[in-house]
């Protein structure tokens, strides 16, 4: 399986072509829109998001509500685009043009970018760098929730902490629809109630927060993923696909950072031989320090993936940068932003995550078409119950 995405922020569209997904998988716009529409939600979030209203358009690979086989085209349209035509215009004229974007930003792409490319314009850096990329990325991952949901597969995705407020409240799966109601995808109400308070004050002072958000998947086979060779370890495939996306700046399996403080013997889970009828097979564990990954494969326990999200980096009270054009001291552009993008940074995760996952499943279990797939996982289930 592969995708690739192609479009400016605010350009006419963003356009993806995936290509690889087994025929038959039911596949309606309205589930993709679902996923879209949750990561446009949060609190803290700039006007942007009130003027796009993203839905996708299926063009390619699905027919009469069933992917095909064939490569599937997905087009979401940028509302804001009608307002910015001769900004954005492919053909030359209108120069120099509005917008134009010279007092680099710290934390961007924008001054690096710029020389890489030869851009004295950095809106040609911005407009690409945006984390309105990922809303391409979150399509692709929605049509891998429904695959990996045909294969007994669930996610969810949570707050753990934000601007420094941490939550208390354990995650259970019984908590879903208070994540889903909650403004800010955080368990505890006391740290919800103080979170809100920390953006606003944030906003207030032009400034910006960022926060820890924690991913999980269960319902996995044992055995995704493979110890054999670097580049197929799942562990080293999520944290590439996390730190691949806009704003991360670390990612943890399981509590991978609080386990380097504690000694072996409390954070590696003693293995039992319980009873067959669990889709992991016999065997189990007590714990779960691992975070659902040995040795770059799946285990059985739950996934577990810990995202450190740096604060935004447009502040409205800028930092002091340099013109690339007049090369004078300067305030950084302003450019319409977030004050956190946290709460909705974990719907973006978890789509990522399910991306890694269906490949993962595709190359165990890979088949032109989901009944397939579906009969080869229950022989592997069968055949991991009695090993
Ligand atoms: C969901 C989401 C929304 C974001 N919104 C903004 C924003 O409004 N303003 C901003 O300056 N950065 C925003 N970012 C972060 C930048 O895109 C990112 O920090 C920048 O491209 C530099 O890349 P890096 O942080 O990965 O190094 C957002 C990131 C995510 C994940």
């Amino acid at each position: 399986m592969r995708y690739l995405t192609a479009g400016e922020s605010h350009g006419p569209q963003l356009t993806t072509i995936l290509e690889g997904l087994p025929a038959q998988i039911p596949l309606l716009e309205s589930d993709v829109n679902a996923w879209l529409a949750r990561r446009q939600l949060g609190y803290g979030r700039g006007r942007r998001m009130q003027i796009e209203k993203d839905t996708v358009e299926f063009l390619s690979g699905i027919r009469a509500g069933r992917t095909t086989g064939a490569p599937i085209t997905l087009k979401i349209e940028n509302s804001d685009h009608k307002n910015w035509t001769e900004i954005m215009d492919v053909n030359p004229g209108n120069e120099p043009r509005k917008k134009a974007l010279t007092a680099a930003r710290p934390g961007h792409a924008d001054l690096v970018g710029g020389m890489k490319y030869r851009h004295k314009d950095l809106r040609d850096v911005l407009e690409r760098a945006s984390a309105r990329e990922t809303a391409s990325r979150v399509a692709v991952g929605a049509i891998c929730l429904k695959l990996l949901e045909a294969l007994g597969v669930e996610g969810a995705n949570f707050v753990d902490r934000l601007g420094g407020i941490s939550s208390s409240v354990p995650f259970g799966w019984d908590a879903l629809e208070i994540i889903e109601n909650s403004p800010v995808r955080c368990l505890d109400k006391n740290a919800e109630t103080q979170m809100i308070a920390k953006i606003d004050h944030a906003k207030e002072n032009g400034d910006t927060l960022g926060g820890v958000l924690e991913i999980r998947f269960r319902g996995l086979v044992p055995g995704l993923g493979s110890y054999s060779h670097w580049d197929r370890k799942l562990d080293g495939r999520i944290g590439q696909a996390i730190m691949a996306t806009q704003a991360v700046k670390g990612v943890e399996i399981g509590h991978g950072f609080d386990n380097a403080d504690q000694p072996g013997s409390s954070v590696h889970d003693a293995i039992f031989y319980r009873d067959s009828s669990a889709a992991k097979g016999a065997y189990d564990r007590n714990t779960n320090g691992a975070g659902g990954l040995e040795a770059g494969m799946t285990n059985g326990e739950e996934l577990i993936v810990r995202v450190a999200l740096k604060p935004i980096a447009t502040l409205m009270k800028p930092l002091p940068t340099v013109d690339v054009v007049t090369h004078e001291a300067a305030d950084a552009a302003r450019e319409r932003s977030d004050t956190t993008a946290v709460p909705a940074a974990g719907i973006i995760f978890q789509c990522v995550i399910a991306i890694v996952l269906a490949e993962a499943y595709l190359e165990k279990f890979g088949c032109d078409t989901l009944p397939e797939m579906l009969e080869r996982l229950e022989e592997y289930k069968k055949f991991i119950a009695t090993y």
